[in-house]
């Protein structure tokens, strides 16, 4: 069976380590996941003043997270946290109230930073976010990515052979995990 993932790139810069991350982790991945970009750079700013009739691009925001099995946040971290672009588009799938898009989907956190502790504050602030949003989260592993540029091709290659290792074992845990999720969700399960 195929899943149908949603991921979503933190960063909005054109020359993005967690952008060139994102490729390495879908040329990564097994073959049962399809992966689709879920785009968070042409929201506005979140206001509830919005709830009442949402702009087309909220619509397609919150219809792109709901078409999704598992959703997949590759994302740095700003300032110890997370990142002002992402945390908006987190609040327009979140809302109008009871319309919350993340309840139930299986998600994943994943990060990389220059720095030696590769986005851990941004993802343990993450973790406290989705939970308040009840979606499952993958725990283990953790993915704490410090980047090396020469690591990574621009296509989605990974030639450090550790990195490239670790990025197949992260998705296979991730692919096995959405299947869990998923069953645990279908009609009839207790
Ligand atoms: C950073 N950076 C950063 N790195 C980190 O490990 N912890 C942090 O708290 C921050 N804070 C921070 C704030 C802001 C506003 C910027 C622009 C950068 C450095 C950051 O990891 C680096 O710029 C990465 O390249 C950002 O990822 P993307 O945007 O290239 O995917």
């Amino acid at each position: 069976m195929t899943y149908q993932i949603g991921y979503l790139v933190g960063s909005l810069a054109k020359g993005s380590i967690n952008r060139t991350l994102a490729r390495a982790l879908v040329a990564s991945a097994p073959p049962d996941l399809e992966f689709t970009e879920v785009p968070i750079g042409n929201l506005p700013l979140y206001s509830w003043d919005y709830d009442a009739d949402f702009p087309p691009e909220g619509r397609a925001f919150k219809r792109a997270l709901e078409a999704s099995d598992g959703l997949l946040f590759v994302s740095p971290e700003y300032n110890r946290s997370i990142p002002g672009a992402l945390k908006n588009a987190i609040d327009w799938g979140s809302r109008p109230w009871g319309q919350n898009s993340f309840a139930r989907r299986p998600t994943g956190i994943i990060g990389a930073s220059p720095g030696g502790i590769g986005t851990a504050v941004m993802q343990s602030s993450m973790r406290g976010v989705l939970s308040f949003l009840d979606a499952p989260q993958l725990n283990s592993p953790e993915a704490y990515i410090t980047y090396v540029a020469d690591d990574f091709g621009p296509d989605g290659t990974v030639t450090n052979e550790t990195t490239a290792r670790f990025l197949r074992h992260y998705m296979d845990e991730y692919c096995a995990f959405v299947q869990r999720v998923l069953a645990a969700n279908a009609p009839g399960h207790i």
